[in-house]
Order: C-alpha cells, then sequence, then structure tokens
C-alpha cells in the first residue's frame, strides 16, 4: 500500500457530490493515508473568519462522521509546515511559470489576493512534505501537480536530492454527481443553489431538491432510462445506485424521485445521527485533529528540515 493524501478545502458546505466522490472512497483506504481540512486553501479568495471556522469544524467532523478513524486527519493550517515550505519552493518558483497557471489566469483580476498567485506553490509543499510515490488527480488540478513535479525536479538538481517526485495518476472516473437543477454541470460545494444536497440536509430539503430537479417532457414507457439526451433523468438513476438504490418497476418520474429521495435519505440519516453525535462533543474532535496534526509534524518536519538545509538555512 502505498501513502494516500487528499486534502478538502472549506470552500462551502460538503454536498452528496462530495460524498460519493471523495468521502466514500477515503473511507475505504485508510491505511497509511492523510486526509486534511486545507483552511489555507479558502484564504485565496474573500472570505468570512466565522464561516471559514465553522465550514473547517463542519468538515473535519464529517470526516469522522464518515469513518474516517484509522486515517490521519488534520487542518492544514495547525501543520506549519506546509506554509514553512511553501515558502522554500516559492524561492524556486518564477511568477512567469505561476503566471500561465490556467486556473489563476481565469480568476484573476487586480485585485485577486496574492495567495491565490501563490497557491499552486503551497498545493506543492501539502504533497512534497508527505512523499506521496502518486498523486491521483483530475484534470482541473493536473496542471498544479505538473507544477509540483517541476518544482521538486528543480529542487533536487539545484540544491540537492531532498524530495520524491511523484507520479502523476489520473484516477478511474467514479460517479459523478450532476446539478440537480443543471444537470450538465457537477454538483459542487462552492456553488450551491436548489440543485445541490448538501451532506446535512434534514429529509424535507433533499426531497424539495429531488421534486423540483430537471427531468424532461417525456412520458413514454421507457421514459426512465440513461440517455445522453435525458442528462436529468441520468442523473437521477447515478444518484438512486450511488445511495443504494434500485429503479426495478420504476416507469415515471414521480415514482423516481420518490425512490432516489428515500434512497438519499436513508444514506444521509446514519451519517447525520453520527454527526450530531461528535459535534455535540467538541473536545473528542478536537483531540482526534490534535493527535493527527501531531503526527503530521513529526512526518513532515524532517523533509522541511532537509529542504531548509539543503538552502542554505
Ligand atoms: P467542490 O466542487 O464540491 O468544491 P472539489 O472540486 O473541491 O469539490 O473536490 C473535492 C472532492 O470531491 C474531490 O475528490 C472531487 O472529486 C469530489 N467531488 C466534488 N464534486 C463532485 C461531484 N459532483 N461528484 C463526485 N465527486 C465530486
Ligand atoms: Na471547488
Amino acid at each position: 500500500m502505498t501513502r494516500t493524501l487528499s486534502l478538502l478545502t472549506p470552500s462551502g458546505r460538503l454536498t452528496l457530490g462530495n460524498l460519493v466522490g471523495a468521502l466514500q472512497p477515503m473511507a475505504q483506504r485508510q491505511e497509511d493515508a492523510f486526509y486534511g481540512v486545507s483552511d489555507l486553501h479558502a484564504m485565496t479568495t474573500e472570505h468570512s473568519p466565522a464561516e471559514l471556522a465553522e465550514r473547517t469544524r463542519e468538515i473535519a467532523t464529517l470526516l469522522l462522521a464518515v469513518g474516517l478513524d484509522r486515517a490521519t486527519l488534520f487542518r492544514q493550517s495547525r501543520v506549519p509546515t506546509h506554509t514553512g515550505l511553501a515558502y522554500l519552493l516559492e524561492c524556486t518558483a518564477t511568477t512567469g511559470e505561476l503566471g500561465r497557471m490556467v486556473q489563476f489566469k481565469e480568476k484573476s483580476t487586480p485585485s485577486t489576493r496574492a495567495s491565490l498567485f501563490t497557491y499552486p506553490v503551497l498545493m506543492a509543499a501539502d504533497i512534497l512534505l508527505y512523499r506521496p510515490a502518486v498523486v491521483p488527480v483530475g484534470d482541473d488540478q493536473r496542471q498544479h501537480v505538473e507544477l509540483t513535479r517541476d518544482l521538486a525536479l528543480r529542487f533536487n538538481r539545484r540544491y540537492g536530492e531532498v524530495f520524491t517526485v511523484p507520479e502523476i495518476a489520473t484516477p478511474a472516473v467514479g460517479a459523478r454527481v450532476m446539478d440537480l437543477a443543471e444537470p450538465t454541470r457537477k454538483m459542487s460545494k462552492s456553488r450551491p443553489g436548489s440543485g445541490v444536497i448538501g451532506l446535512l440536509d434534514p429529509p424535507d430539503v433533499v426531497r424539495r431538491a429531488v421534486s423540483r430537479a430537471v427531468t424532461d417532457s417525456d412520458v413514454g414507457p421507457d421514459a426512465v432510462r440513461r440517455s445522453p439526451d435525458k442528462p436529468g433523468v441520468t442523473n437521477l438513476l447515478d444518484v438512486l445506485e450511488s445511495c443504494g438504490g434500485s429503479a426495478a418497476g420504476v416507469t415515471t418520474y414521480g415514482a423516481l424521485k420518490r425512490a432516489v429521495t428515500d434512497a438519499v435519505v436513508a444514506t444521509l440519516e446514519p451519517l447525520q445521527d453520527r454527526y450530531r453525535e461528535l459535534a455535540a462533543d467538541p473536545s473528542y474532535v478536537e483531540t482526534v485533529l490534535a493527535a493527527g496534526e501531531e503526527r503530521c509534524r513529526q512526518v513532515t518536519e524532517p523533509v522541511l528540515a532537509a529542504a531548509s538545509r539543503a538552502m542554505g538555512l
């Protein structure tokens, strides 16, 4: 088993998409796994301090609620080696290469925070500190992980072999939950709206979101089927399956939506029960995180120390 590392940015409230695409796979893979809440990444754009604190607490609690008790859980900001190594890497990265990052180019205006410009360097530090052999990465982050490799290779050549250069893996395409109101876009915590199901949404909110889900005007006998020209219906069938339900015998959109609501509510209920128990005991959650963060410091301090020495510090 190779080391796994994954960060969730508290840029919003976790959705059913995050559960299916991130939390459930994380729960399947806990040996030598480091799972963090990347609170520093959530500060690269305008943010509310109270909301950042609340979202960070909520996500950390949800990670525990989903059963991640064997992985190392941490808040990025509590492991100072991340910012420490990011600075050293900023001294190897150039403004030219950071300016070529597509995500930055797309979002940048004169009032953009400098931290959005240096974000890929912090991400490189997040990765290199843990020496994973492989980093699975979706298309949206691929350029950033390529930069991580470039920075590691450059550092090793110029200052000495300090970093393990990670391979980039394209993850198996998992289930992708689409926005119920706009089923051609993925459901996203960063774009809340009526088509998003939050992991802490009560049953009536889930029911309302599903009942308003976009379908189409097909009323034929095989209306309930997957098809590229039926993105809304396809998505509802995917959600139903992801939540352990079945569309056997379902012939109308009304029945499909009832089945989806039941399956989603049945999936969220135990998670929400466990979340409430944990949220009622914040000192327990804090103890788990503090232990995880201590372990992160132990694992990453030698890497930062080696990089510092190599650079003459
Ligand atoms: P979001 O768009 O919700 O802010 P991110 O892009 O930060 O999510 O991704 C966080 C994790 O959640 C990643 O592992 C990503 O693959 C997964 N994820 C996000 N949205 C979905 C979705 N709609 N369906 C499946 N997985 C998703
Ligand atoms: Na996002």
